[in-house]
Formats: C-alpha cells, sequence, structure tokens
C-alpha cells in the first residue's frame, strides 16, 4: 500500500522523510482575511489535520508532528484559549475511531500537566486506544516549547549528577537527547511552516539541527495535499550532507565522508 500511494503522487517510496513536523501558522489571518472570529480559523485549519493526517499515513511517514499549541499559546486572550483546548479535546475524540482504523498512535511532546483535566482524560483514551497501532505515530505538540523541553532536560540530568548516578563528564548529546520528550522518535527529516513567517518559533530547537526546513505563504487552512507532496518532492532532491562533504570516487560515483 506505501509505494501504491507514493506511485500515485510520483513520490520515490524510498526516500521518504521518516518524520515531517509543521508549524500550523495563518489561522488568525485566514479567519480576519473572511471577516470571521479567529476561532473559525482554527476550526478550519482542524479539517487540514485531517487531510494532512490521513496523506502522511498513506504515504508512509513514520511520525507526523504538529505543533498544536505553544507554552507561549497560553498567554493569547482566555476564550481563544478555551476555545483551541475545546477544539482538540473534540478532534481527540471524534478522530479516535478513525486513528485507530487508519494504524495511527496518538501520542504528545510537551507539558502534559497544563492542560485542562478534561483534555487529559480524553487524550490519555485515545493514546491507550490507539497504543499498539504501528502504521505511524501521530505527535501533538501541546504547551510545547523547545527552550522549555531543553531546560526540563538539563532538570532530570542534574538530579542525576545529584544523586551520583551520572557522572559530569559523561553529559553527552545522545545522554541529552535521551531526557528530550521526544527520546523515542527520530529527529525532523521535514519543517514545514505555513503562513509566511521564516522563523522555528520555538519549535523542536535541539532536534533540528539538520532538519530541511520548507516554508510556504499559504495559510494552513488553505494548506493542501498538493502542496505538502511538492515539498516531499523538493526534499527528496536535496543533498543531506549533516555537516560532511562528498567527494567523487575514482569511478565517478559520489561518496559521503
Ligand atoms: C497558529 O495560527 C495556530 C495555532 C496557535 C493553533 C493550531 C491549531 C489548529 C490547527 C487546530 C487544532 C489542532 C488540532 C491538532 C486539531 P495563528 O492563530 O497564530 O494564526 P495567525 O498567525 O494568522 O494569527
Amino acid at each position: 500500500m506505501k509505494s501504491d500511494r507514493c506511485q500515485h503522487y510520483g513520490v520515490d517510496p524510498s526516500k521518504l522523510p521518516r518524520h515531517v513536523a509543521i508549524i500550523m501558522d495563518g489561522n488568525g489571518r485566514w479567519a480576519k482575511k473572511r471577516l470571521m472570529n479567529r476561532v473559525n480559523g482554527h476550526e478550519k485549519g482542524s479539517e487540514t489535520v485531517r487531510l494532512i493526517v490521513t496523506l502522511c499515513r498513506e504515504l508512509g511517514i513514520e511520525v507526523l508532528t504538529l505543533y498544536a499549541f505553544s507554552t507561549e499559546n497560553w498567554s493569547r486572550p482566555q476564550a481563544e484559549v478555551d476555545a483551541l483546548m475545546g477544539l482538540l479535546k473534540r478532534f481527540i475524540v471524534s478522530e479516535r475511531e478513525s486513528l485507530k482504523d487508519q494504524g495511527i498512535r496518538l501520542s504528545a511532546i510537551g507539558q502534559k500537566k497544563r492542560l485542562p483535566l478534561d483534555v487529559r482524560q480524553e487524550f490519555d483514551t485515545t493514546v491507550a486506544y490507539t497504543a499498539s497501532n504501528q502504521g505511524m505515530c501521530l505527535n501533538l505538540a501541546l504547551s510545547y516549547g523547545g527552550r522549555e523541553e531543553i531546560a526540563y532536560a538539563v532538570r532530570k540530568i542534574a538530579l542525576k549528577v545529584k544523586s551520583r548516578k551520572l557522572s559530569p563528564e559523561n553529559i553527552t548529546e545522545k545522554s541529552v537527547a535521551d531526557y528530550l520528550y521526544t527520546s523515542n522518535i527520530p529527529d525532523p527529516d521535514m519543517i514545514i511552516r505555513t503562513g509566511g513567517e521564516m522563523r522555528l518559533s520555538n519549535f523542536l530547537l535541539w532536534q533540528s539541527a539538520y532538519s530541511e526546513l520548507f516554508f510556504t505563504q499559504t495559510l494552513w487552512p488553505d494548506f493542501t495535499e498538493q502542496e505538502f507532496i511538492e515539498m516531499v518532492k523538493d526534499y527528496q532532491n536535496r543533498d543531506r550532507r549533516f555537516g560532511k562533504v562528498l567527494c567523487s570516487s575514482n569511478d565517478g560515483s559520489q561518496q559521503q565522508f
């Protein structure tokens, strides 16, 4: 099925990104342009979420991380925060069966404890309900901030040092990565930001070291499957060197060093 869908979209199944992460920006502007309430933009944005989740699953992407709510978003007007939490809860409940049927496992990164209790409970129910699915991981960044995540990891490492279970000279990049929320998922190969801004806004700061970045003017509610596919094709043509150089060998082929 994986290569069927890739073939249908003209995507090379052997060069798929394992992990795609998306900053879904532009809901408010989408609504404003239509003289609507910002919340209507978030509602329309939820429909785009459904489309892109299904597309990623069909293509065979392993992990899709969506920046649904940042640590900074708590400072938005209370009515908008409440509406976003309500929308999130509705999504988690209404998509429960569909996620299960599609073989998608739900997970989250961020300060889950800060979410309202009812949202947390519905979230935990869907996580448990989809836990055995192997098709794709839908990872929601909820009350997530990259700096907060790194501070959280440093606190945990400091406690290990304090209790003499870890010595400072043994702290490596791997040990830091092991204490991040993303310890069990690969770094994102692609990070997409819709809505025209060209910044990462505190998203996956550590994990984005070698991610390929994609920016589009398209507002999230207008983002389409076709545009996503075009980005994946662009990704497949990029030369990912991870700081190394490509050298030509005698037989004319290229080797990474
Ligand atoms: C940024 O747009 C978007 C958000 C802060 C929330 C994203 C939420 C959704 C897409 C819907 C709910 C999520 C799920 C997973 C069902 P913005 O409001 O900053 O837009 P603007 O820059 O145009 O004001």
